[in-house]
C-alpha cells in the first residue's frame, strides 16, 4: 500500500512506520474505527494514509517541519484524502497544550513524534483521549536500547531515560490498560479505562 510514499521516504532518509509495525497499525485502526485521530510526527503522509485507508474517520496530524508538511499535503491530495486531513504545522508539544486546553477530544492517538519527548506528551495525550480512546505508540524500545542493560552511548542516553520513564509511566498509570509488543522497534497500546 502506497509504495511510492515508502520508496520516496526510503530514497530521502525520511523516517517512516516499518512493515509489520503498519500492518498492526492498520488493523487497529480498522478493528477500533475511531471517527477522530490525531497523529503526532507526520512526516510525509505515509502512516496518515494508511490510517485514512483503514477507516472514515478524520485524521488531525502535526508536524513541526515545513518541508514535509508540504510533501504530506500533496501524497494526500494524490489519494482524495484531503478532505479528511488537517494537517498542522507546528511544534507539538505547543498543539497538545492548546487542544488540551480547548478540550478537543480524540478516539485514537498514534504518538510517533521526538522520542525523547514522550513522557511530556502523556499527560496531555490522556486529557485529549475520549473513554475507550486508544493511544499506540511506535518504537518504544529504541533499536533495543530501551531494554538493554549494558552502558548508553552519551548521544542516546537523554532519549533512552525518557523513554524508560514513559513505559514505567504507562505501565503503572491505573487509568490505562495498556499492551507493549514486541514488534520490529517496540509498539504500545493504551486504551484509556
Ligand atoms: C518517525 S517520523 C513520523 C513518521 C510517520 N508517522 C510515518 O510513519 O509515516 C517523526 C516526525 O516527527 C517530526 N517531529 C519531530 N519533532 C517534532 C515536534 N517537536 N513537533 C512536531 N513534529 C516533530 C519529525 O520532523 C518527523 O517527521
Amino acid at each position: 500500500m502506497f509504495e511510492i510514499i515508502k520508496k520516496y521516504a526510503e530514497e530521502n532518509s525520511v523516517p517512516i512506520i516499518r512493515e509489520k509495525s503498519a500492518e498492526f497499525l492498520f488493523q487497529q485502526v480498522e478493528s477500533k474505527k475511531p471517527k477522530k485521530i490525531l497523529e503526532i510526527g507526520t512526516a510525509i503522509g505515509y502512516s496518515g494514509l494508511l490510517m485514512l485507508k483503514a477507516c472514515d474517520g478524520f485524521l488531525t496530524t502535526i508536524e513541526k517541519d515545513a518541508e514535509r508538511v508540504k510533501l504530506a499535503k500533496e501524497n494526500f491530495s494524490k489519494y482524495n484524502f484531503l478532505q479528511r486531513v488537517n494537517i498542522v504545522c507546528d511544534d507539538a508539544q505547543k498543539v497538545l497544550e492548546e487542544y488540551s486546553t480547548k478540550g478537543y477530544k480524540f478516539d485514537f492517538i498514534f504518538l510517533d513524534g521526538p522520542k525523547g519527548q514522550y513522557i511530556k506528551y502523556l499527560p496531555l495525550t490522556k486529557l485529549l483521549l475520549n473513554q475507550n480512546g486508544v493511544l499506540f505508540v511506535d518504537n518504544i524500545y529504541l533499536h533495543g536500547l530501551v531494554k538493554s542493560i549494558g552502558p548508553i552511548a552519551h548521544k542516546h542516553r537523554t532519549m533512552v531515560v525518557n523513554l524508560r520513564k514513559f513505559l514505567k509511566t504507562l505501565q503503572e498509570d491505573n487509568d490505562f490498560s495498556s499492551n507493549f509488543y514486541d514488534i520490529e522497534d517496540g509498539i504500545a497500546i493504551s486504551v484509556l479505562k
